[in-house]
C-alpha cells in the first residue's frame, strides 16, 4: 500500500469514530489543509518527470475528492434533524463516573451505510459533490417545482405524510435538486443521499421510510449519453463487469425523456421465464429511475433553458443493498438484529 492510500485509510478509520459536526470539521482541516500529505504530494509533483505528472495529479485529486465527500457525508449525518442530540445530553448527565467501565464489542457499518458509501466513492471522482436538503419539505420543493402539480396523477404513487396541508415528509430526494438549483447558478453536479417517506404498507419490499440517493448534473452540454455512461460505471462497480444493464423507456413528470434502468438478475442468470423468485421470471431487476431534466423544472428554479440542460437519477439504496447481499426482506435492514448485521458486515463490499 503506498502512502497516499494509507493516508486515505487512516482518515476514513478516524472519521468512523467521530460523532459531532465540529469534530468532522477539525478532521477536515487536518486532512485537506495546507499541512496535509495531499498538499505535500501536490508540491512533490514538480520533482516528477513530466510524463508521470498527469496520472499522479489525477490520483491526488481522486483521493482528495473521495475524502472530501466522505467528510461531507459524515457531517450531514451528524447534523441530520432526526439525530440523537437530546438523547445524548440525557445520557451524559446520567453517567456515573465512579462506575467501572463496560467493554463495548466492536461495531460494524450497516449495509445501508456501506452501499451509500460505495455509490459515493464511485461517483465522486466524476465530479459529484454531496448535497443535502430537508426531510420535512414544503410541497413546492417536493412536488410543484418538479412539474407535479396538485392534480397530477403521478402524485398517487407518492401518497405521503402531510404535516400541514402544504408541508410533507419528503417522498423522494428529488426535492434536493430544487433546493440546490434554487441556491446556486449552474453548473450543478450533486449527489443527495437521505431518508424519504411514503405511506406504504410494510411488507417484504416496502417500508414507510426508506433511503434514496439522487444525482443531478446540469451544465451546458450534459447529454443522455453522459447519463448512460455515469450509470453504467456505477452499476458495473456495484454488480460486476459481467452485469447486463438495460435502459427502458419510462415516465417521470420531472424528466423528459425518462427511463428506468434494470440489471440482469443474478439469481437465475437472467433467463426469462424461469421460476426465479427474485426477478419473478423476467430476468431483470429494476434499480433506478432517471432522465433528462424537464425544461419546466429548470424554469421553476430560474435557470435559462436555452443555455443549460442536464440529467437526474434516483436510486433506492435499500433495494440496492438487498440485491447486493441477497437480502430477501427489507425489514431486516431496520430490525437491528445483530446476527443479521454481523453476517452482512462480514461479507464486505
Ligand atoms: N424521484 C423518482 C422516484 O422516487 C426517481 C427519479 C429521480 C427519477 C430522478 C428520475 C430522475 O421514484
Amino acid at each position: 500500500m503506498d502512502s497516499l492510500e494509507k493516508f486515505e485509510r487512516d482518515v476514513l478509520d478516524r472519521l468512523a469514530t467521530l460523532q459531532g459536526a465540529d469534530e468532522v470539521e477539525a478532521l477536515r482541516k487536518e486532512a485537506l489543509g495546507k499541512a496535509s500529505p495531499l498538499a505535500v504530494a501536490l508540491k512533490g509533483m514538480r520533482q516528477l518527470p513530466a510524463a508521470e505528472r498527469p496520472a499522479a495529479g489525477q490520483r491526488i485529486h481522486d483521493v482528495r475528492a473521495r475524502l472530501s465527500a466522505r467528510l461531507d457525508l459524515q457531517r450531514q449525518r451528524a447534523l441530520e434533524p432526526l439525530g440523537s442530540g437530546r438523547r445524548t445530553k440525557a445520557a451524559v448527565s446520567a453517567v456515573d463516573v465512579s462506575l467501572p467501565g463496560r467493554r463495548l464489542p466492536p461495531g460494524a457499518a450497516h449495509p445501508l451505510r456501506l452501499i451509500e458509501e460505495e455509490v459515493v466513492d464511485c461517483l465522486v471522482p466524476l465530479g459529484f459533490e454531496i448535497a443535502s436538503g430537508r426531510l420535512i419539505e414544503h410541497e413546492w420543493y417536493n412536488f410543484e417545482a418538479l412539474n407535479m402539480g396538485a392534480a397530477h396523477p403521478a402524485r398517487d404513487m407518492h401518497d405521503t405524510f402531510f404535516v400541514r396541508p402544504d408541508v410533507v415528509l419528503r417522498t423522494h430526494t428529488s426535492s434536493v435538486q430544487i433546493r440546490t438549483m434554487k441556491g446556486q447558478p449552474p453548473p450543478v453536479r450533486i449527489l443527495a443521499p437521505g431518508l424519504v417517506f411514503r405511506r406504504d404498507e410494510v411488507d417484504a419490499t416496502h417500508m414507510p421510510a426508506f433511503h434514496q440517493i439522487e444525482g443531478l448534473w446540469v451544465d451546458e452540454h450534459a447529454t443522455f449519453a453522459d447519463l448512460k455512461g455515469v450509470l453504467r460505471t456505477l452499476l458495473v462497480r456495484l454488480f460486476g463487469a459481467q452485469t447486463a444493464v438495460r435502459f427502458r423507456p419510462s415516465y417521470f413528470p420531472f424528466t423528459e425523456p425518462s427511463c428506468e434502468v434494470d440489471v440482469g438478475c443474478d439469481a437465475c442468470g437472467g433467463k426469462p421465464q424461469s421460476q426465479c423468485r427474485i426477478c419473478r421470471g423476467s430476468g431483470w431487476l429494476e434499480v433506478l429511475g432517471a432522465g433528462m431534466v424537464h425544461p419546466a423544472v429548470l424554469q421553476a428554479v430560474g435557470y435559462d433553458v436555452e443555455s443549460v440542460q442536464g440529467f437526474a437519477f434516483g436510486l433506492g439504496l435499500d433495494r440496492l443493498a438487498m440485491l447486493r447481499w441477497g437480502i430477501d426482506d427489507i425489514r431486516a435492514l431496520y430490525d437491528n438484529d445483530l446476527r443479521f448485521l454481523r453476517r452482512t458486515a462480514g461479507l464486505g463490499i
